[in-house]
C-alpha cells in the first residue's frame, strides 16, 4: 500500500489546531460588525483571467504561484483557485451591479487561499485568510480605519507586539515618471541583476524591489524612492492618512521600499510585522489602496482599499510568544450509561431525545461494563451521569451528578427540565 499523506504545503488541522482558528475567526468576525464589514463568500476558483488582470500577469503571484486547473470539457473557460480574496471581491462586485448600494460597500471574508510556492514554516500552499475590503470610498479616513482595525485583531487575538509599515506607491499620475527612472537605475546595473529580475526589469521594474533576491538587496537600499517623487495629490492624500492616523493613536513607520506584490495597488500600501521582525521574517499582513481595479475588471472607475491577515502565521506568532490559550473543549452536561453493556440503541434513543432538547450530551455505544461507562463519563468532564437499569420499567433512571458525587432516581418524562435546570443554574451560577 503507498502512504498517502496531505499534498506538500498543506496541512491538516487536527481539533485542537482548528478550535484556535476557531478562536480567531470569531475574533475577526466581532471585529468586522463591530466596524461595519459584512461577510461574504466568493468561490474557491474563478476564471484565471481575473487574477491574471486583477493581481497582474508580471507577479510572482500569477507567473510562479497561481494553480491552474486542468479544462475538463470544451467549456473553454480556464480556472485557477484562488491566490488571494481581492480580484474575486471585486470582481462580484461588478458582477452584482454593487455600484448601486450604498457606498462605501464594506465587506469581509475569511478561507483558504492557494499559491504554489516553496513551502516552508509559515509559507504554504493552502493558507488561511482574513480579508476586509472597503470599496467606494477614496479615503483618506477609511485607510486609517482598515489600518488600525488590523492594528486591533493582533492586539484581540493576544499579539501586543505588531507594527505596521507603511508608504504611498503613487498613482498612473506620478508612477510612469518614477518607473522610468528606476528602469534606468537597474539598467546601469543589468550585469548584477539575476535571471528573473533581468527579465522583469521591461515589463514590471516595480517587481525587483521586493524581490526576495539576495543579489538585489544592497542594490534595492540604494534605488529611488517613489514616496519622494509623489504628485501632489498623491502626497497630499498620505499626509492626510498619517494625519488620521495620528488621531486614532496609531504608530506606523514610514517605509519607503514597500511596495506590495500584486500589481493593482495605488497610494497607501501598508504591511503588519512583529516588531523588530522584518526582513528576512515574514508579513502577518498587508494591504493598501487599488483604486484602479474595480475599472479594470470592468467596472466603473471606483476606488477601494483592504487588507489580508494570514491566519496561519497569526497562530504561528501565537505559538512562538506562548501566547496561545489552552483548548477548552465543550464537557458535556451529561453522559449515558447503562447496566446492561448490550443496550446501545437504548442510550442512543435516550441520548438522540436529549440532544433534540438542545443539550450536550455524550453517550456509550460500545458494550463496556457500566463501570467502564462511568470511567469515560468523568474523563470526559461529564456533569451528570444518567443510568439505565432495572428502573427503567417504571418509567425512571438515575441520575448521577458526578460533581457532587450524590444520586437519585428522575422520571424518564421530568429529566429534559431536570437536565436544564442543572445546567442554567451551573453555567449562570
Ligand atoms: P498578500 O500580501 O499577498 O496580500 O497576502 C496577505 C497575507 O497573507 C500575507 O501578509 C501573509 O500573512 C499571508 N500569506 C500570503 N501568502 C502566504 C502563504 N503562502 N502562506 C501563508 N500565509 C500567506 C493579499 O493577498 C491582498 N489580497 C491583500 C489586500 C486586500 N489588499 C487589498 N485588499
Amino acid at each position: 500500500m503507498p502512504s498517502f499523506r496531505a499534498p506538500r504545503g498543506t496541512r491538516d488541522l487536527l481539533p485542537d489546531e482548528r478550535s484556535r482558528f476557531a478562536r480567531i475567526e470569531t475574533i475577526a468576525d466581532q471585529l468586522a460588525n463591530r466596524y461595519g464589514y459584512r461577510p461574504m463568500e466568493t468561490p474557491l476558483f474563478e476564471q484565471a483571467e481575473v487574477f491574471e488582470r486583477g493581481v497582474g500577469e508580471v507577479t510572482d503571484i500569477v507567473e510562479k504561484e497561481l494553480f491552474r486547473l486542468q479544462p475538463r470539457t470544451d467549456e473553454g473557460e480556464l480556472w485557477a483557485l484562488r491566490p488571494e480574496a481581492t480580484a474575486g471581491i471585486v470582481r462580484a462586485y461588478v458582477q452584482h451591479g454593487m455600484h448601486t448600494w450604498p457606498q462605501p460597500v464594506k465587506v469581509s471574508l475569511a478561507g483558504p487561499m492557494f499559491r504554489y510556492d516553496r513551502p516552508q514554516a509559515g509559507r504554504y500552499r493552502q493558507f488561511w485568510q482574513w480579508d476586509v475590503e472597503a470599496i467606494g470610498d477614496a479615503g483618506p479616513g477609511v485607510d486609517a480605519e482598515l489600518i488600525e482595525l488590523g492594528l486591533r485583531f493582533y492586539r484581540e487575538v493576544g499579539l501586543a507586539d505588531v507594527e505596521v509599515l507603511l508608504n504611498s506607491i503613487g498613482d498612473p499620475v506620478c508612477r510612469p515618471a518614477y518607473l522610468q527612472e528606476l528602469m534606468a537605475y537597474y539598467r546601469a546595473r543589468v550585469a548584477q541583476l539575476p535571471e528573473t529580475e533581468r527579465a522583469r526589469l521591461e515589463t514590471n521594474p516595480l517587481r525587483l524591489l521586493d524581490s526576495k533576491a539576495p543579489a538585489m538587496a544592497t542594490m534595492n537600499a540604494t534605488a529611488p524612492k517613489l514616496i519622494d517623487r509623489l504628485c501632489d495629490p498623491c502626497a497630499a492624500h498620505l499626509t492626510s492618512v498619517r494625519a488620521h492616523l495620528d488621531v486614532v493613536g496609531v504608530t506606523y513607520r514610514l517605509e519607503p521600499g514597500l511596495v506590495r506584490g500584486l500589481d493593482y495597488y495605488t497610494r497607501t500600501a501598508f504591511e503588519f510585522y512583529r516588531r523588530g521582525a522584518q526582513g528576512q521574517q515574514q508579513a502577518l499582513g498587508g494591504g493598501g489602496r487599488y483604486d484602479g481595479l474595480v475599472a479594470l475588471l470592468g467596472g466603473k472607475p471606483t476606488p477601494g482599499i483592504g487588507f489580508a491577515l494570514g491566519l496561519d502565521r497569526v497562530i504561528l506568532a501565537l505559538e512562538e510568544s506562548g501566547g496561545t490559550a489552552p483548548v477548552v473543549e465543550g464537557r458535556p452536561l451529561a453522559f449515558v450509561v447503562g447496566a446492561d453493556p448490550a443496550a446501545t440503541a437504548e442510550r442512543l434513543r435516550l441520548a438522540t431525545e436529549l440532544r433534540a432538547a438542545g443539550l450536550s450530551i455524550r453517550a456509550e455505544l460500545g458494550t463496556r461494563k457500566l463501570g467502564r461507562q462511568l470511567e469515560s463519563a468523568s474523563r470526559e468532564g461529564a456533569h451528570f451521569a444518567v443510568i439505565l437499569g432495572d428502573e427503567l420499567a417504571d418509567g425512571q433512571v438515575q441520575l448521577r451528578d458526578l460533581e457532587a458525587g450524590t444520586q437519585r432516581v428522575v422520571p424518564v418524562a421530568d429529566l429534559i427540565r431536570e437536565l436544564k435546570r442543572a445546567d442554567a443554574s451551573h453555567r449562570h451560577g
